[in-house]
């Protein structure tokens, strides 16, 4: 934290709809500055495919430098489908931080705000309040780069350390204890994997187990990913926090986002032992870019995160409180008639904006 108490947050708004987002977030952190006693500064740094356009980089160093002071990094989203590197695959800033800060944890939480329709029947009165947690440093993604393409057939290769699986175990008991202690008893943790087929995910599923039994107080569960899916859409209630690999975190946890409205309602931290990005779980939506239609919902929602992760990291009762304002301000912008056009409604990113802020 820096001297004067301030906390200091890189802010990385990216491409496309991202500084759409970032501006009524950075509003809405500003007023609670303006009601609490946090302080933040707030600095501004590129990364992205309009950065890769202009630089022939992804981020230049000052941004991963300014990263590494600060206290959390705040992300808008980053990529465009036309912009790529010559290898044909596109510039992921956002991807490259996970590798660097050795940010494991991928926390993307699905909770359906009271009022925002979801496509699942029986959601409104059952509720969906879950999180997935997605390895995000190794499995499929490890091999980033690294494939190998001949002209007959291509090859990437799958990665699960025990290293990397141990924290991520440990960390998933503890944000579900961490529910538990907040109200979730009829909550646990799942084990999401395809352990029935592939020796990886047995030896994933085997460490599982042994955290398992480290935490008899964490109700735990088991399932392949394929059978999980059709549960997901069938009974999401049903399910609290999932942990699972790389790749079947990146796919799943669309799907949670599409059960709860929407792309822009659904937050996202990517967190490490000593830093943590917050963006939200969509990308730069060129479809509607500069076009005031961005739902900046999971943008605000993943400041709320940043809140309660710092709170838990500097023991800020304050920053919690911030946490849990910004989220009750959010249901009653909902529970007040906003509908994004994201599903069929008329409010665009101002008007969400403005509602967020009214309920604050
Ligand atoms: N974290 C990130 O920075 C991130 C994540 C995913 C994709 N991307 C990049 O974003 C670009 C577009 O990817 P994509 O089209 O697969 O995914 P996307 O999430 O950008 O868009 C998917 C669909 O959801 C809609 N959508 C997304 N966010 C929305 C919001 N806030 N409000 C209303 N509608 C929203 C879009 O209009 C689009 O129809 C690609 O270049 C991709 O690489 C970046």
């Amino acid at each position: 934290m820096s001297a004067n108490n301030a906390l200091h947050i890189a802010v990385l708004a990216g491409d496309g709809i991202g500084p759409e987002v970032m501006a009524p977030a950075l509003e809405i952190l500003r007023k609670i500055e303006a009601k609490s006693d946090l302080k933040f500064r707030f600095t501004e740094a590129p990364a992205g495919a309009n950065h890769y356009r202009e630089t022939g980089r992804s981020m230049p160093d000052s941004t991963i430098r300014l990263c590494e002071e600060a206290d959390a990094i705040l992300l808008g989203a980053c990529g465009l489908p036309s912009v790529r590197y010559p290898d044909n695959t596109e510039i992921m800033p956002q991807v490259e931080l996970r590798f660097h800060f050795d940010l494991y944890a991928g926390v993307r939480p699905a909770r359906l705000i009271p009022g925002v329709p979801s496509p699942i029947v029986g959601a409104d009165r059952h509720g969906i309040d879950l999180v997935v947690i997605r390895e995000s440093t190794e499995g499929l993604f490890a091999s980033m780069g690294k494939g190998v393409v001949t002209h007959e057939e291509a090859r990437e290769t799958l990665v699960i350390t025990r290293k990397t699986s141990e924290r991520l175990f440990a960390f998933s008991f503890r944000l579900a204890e961490r529910r538990k202690a907040r109200g979730r008893l009829d909550g646990g943790l799942t084990c999401v994997d395809k352990a029935n087929v592939f020796k990886a995910f047995a030896f994933f599923r085997e460490m599982f187990d042994e955290a398992a039994a480290r935490h008899p107080d964490v109700k735990t569960d088991r399932l392949y990913v394929d059978a999980c899916s059709a549960m997901l859409v069938k009974r999401p209630w049903d399910f609290d926090v999932m942990v699972m690999e790389n790749m079947f975190g990146d796919i799943l946890s669309d799907m949670t986002a599409g059960l709860i409205g929407g792309m822009g309602m659904a937050p996202s931290a990517d967190i490490g032992d000593r830093y943590a990005v917050f963006q939200p779980c969509h990308g730069t939506a060129p479809d509607i870019m500069g076009q005031g239609k961005a739902n900046p919902t999971g943008m605000i929602l993943s400041a709320a995160m940043m809140l309660d992760w710092l709170a838990d990291k500097h023991g800020l009762e304050s920053a919690a409180e911030a946490g849990e304002t910004i989220e009750r301000a959010v249901d009653k912008a909902y529970a007040g008639g906003i509908k994004p056009t994201e599903f069929g409604g008329s409010n665009g990113t101002a008007d969400i904006a403005k509602a967020v802020l009214a309920a604050l």
